[in-house]
C-alpha cells in the first residue's frame, strides 16, 4: 500500500520519513564536525561539498514530502491519546514539516551570500544555481548564524520527537511507533490468523 491510510501509514510516508530523518541526522553530524576549528582545510573544504549536495538532496525531497502530505489522508491519532498529546503531536509535526525546509533553504542562503563564491557542484557533478541574493559579508553571517540556530534547534526538536516516539513504544506499549515502522499491519493480518483459531478452542 503506497498511500496514507485512515488507520495505517502508506510506504510513501514511510519511505520518505526515515530517508529524509537519516539525512537530516547525518547533516546536522556532519555541520557540526566540518565546522570545528583547526580542521584541515583540505578535509574541511571536501566535507562542506558533501555537506552542500546531501543538504540540496534533503531538501528536494522535503519538498516532495510537503506536497505528499498535503495531497495525503492522515492517519487517526492512536487510541488514548489526550487531547493536549494529540494537540502537542500534531504542532510538533507541523514545525517538522517546515524545519526541513526552511534549514536547507537558510543553507543554500548561506552559499549564496558568501564573498568567497564557491559553487555548489551536486555529488561533484550537477551545478546548482545560487539563489538570486546579494554577496556581503554582513549577509553571510547573518545567513550562517541562521541556519546554524534553525538547524540546532531542528536538532533539539528531533530528539523531542524520537523520545516520545520511543516513550509511546516501550511505556506505552501502543503503535505509535511500529505504524511508521510499517509493522502494524503485518501484526493486524498475523493477529487476524490466530482469532479464528483462538475461537475454535
Ligand atoms: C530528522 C528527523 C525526523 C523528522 C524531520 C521527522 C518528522 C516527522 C513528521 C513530519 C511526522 C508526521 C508524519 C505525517 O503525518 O505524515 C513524523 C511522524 C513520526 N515520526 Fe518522525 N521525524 C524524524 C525522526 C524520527 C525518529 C528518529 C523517530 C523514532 C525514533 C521518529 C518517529 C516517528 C513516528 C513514530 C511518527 C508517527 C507519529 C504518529 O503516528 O502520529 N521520527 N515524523
Ligand atoms: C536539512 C538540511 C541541513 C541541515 C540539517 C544542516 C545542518 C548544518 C549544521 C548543524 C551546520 C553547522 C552549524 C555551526 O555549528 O556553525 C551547518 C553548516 C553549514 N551548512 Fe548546513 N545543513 C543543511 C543543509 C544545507 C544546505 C542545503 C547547504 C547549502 C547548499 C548548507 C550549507 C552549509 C554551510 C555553507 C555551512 C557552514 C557555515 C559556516 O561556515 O559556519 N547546509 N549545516
Amino acid at each position: 500500500m503506497l498511500r496514507n491510510r485512515r488507520d495505517a501509514f502508506g510506504w510513501g510516508t514511510i519511505a520518505l520519513h526515515w530517508t529524509i530523518a537519516l539525512l537530516i541526522v547525518g547533516l546536522i553530524v556532519l555541520g557540526y564536525v566540518m565546522t570545528r576549528p583547526n580542521i584541515d582545510p583540505e578535509l574541511q573544504f571536501s566535507l562542506y561539498q558533501w555537506h552542500k549536495s546531501f543538504g540540496m538532496t534533503a531538501l528536494a525531497l522535503a519538498l516532495i514530502r510537503l506536497v505528499w502530505w498535503l495531497a495525503s489522508i492522515h492517519p487517526v491519532p492512536v487510541a488514548g491519546m489526550t487531547l493536549l498529546e494529540r494537540r502537542g503531536s500534531a504542532m510538533a509535526h507541523g514545525l517538522l514539516l517546515a524545519l526541513t525546509v526552511v534549514v536547507p533553504f537558510a543553507g543554500w542562503a548561506v552559499a549564496s551570500t558568501s564573498t568567497l563564491g564557491i559553487p555548489t557542484l551536486l555529488f561533484n557533478r550537477v551545478l546548482v544555481p545560487h539563489l538570486p541574493m546579494d554577496r556581503s559579508a554582513a549577509a553571510e553571517s547573518f545567513w550562517t548564524e541562521a541556519h546554524a540556530l534553525l538547524a540546532y534547534g531542528l536538532a533539539g526538536l528531533v530528539a523531542v520527537h524520537a523520545a516520545a516516539a520511543l516513550y509511546h513504544h516501550f511505556r506505552r506499549h501502543d503503535e505509535v511507533l511500529t505504524r511508521m515502522l510499517g509493522i502494524f499491519r503485518r501484526q493486524v493480518t498475523s493477529n487476524a490468523h490466530q482469532q479464528p483459531q483462538g475461537h475454535d478452542k
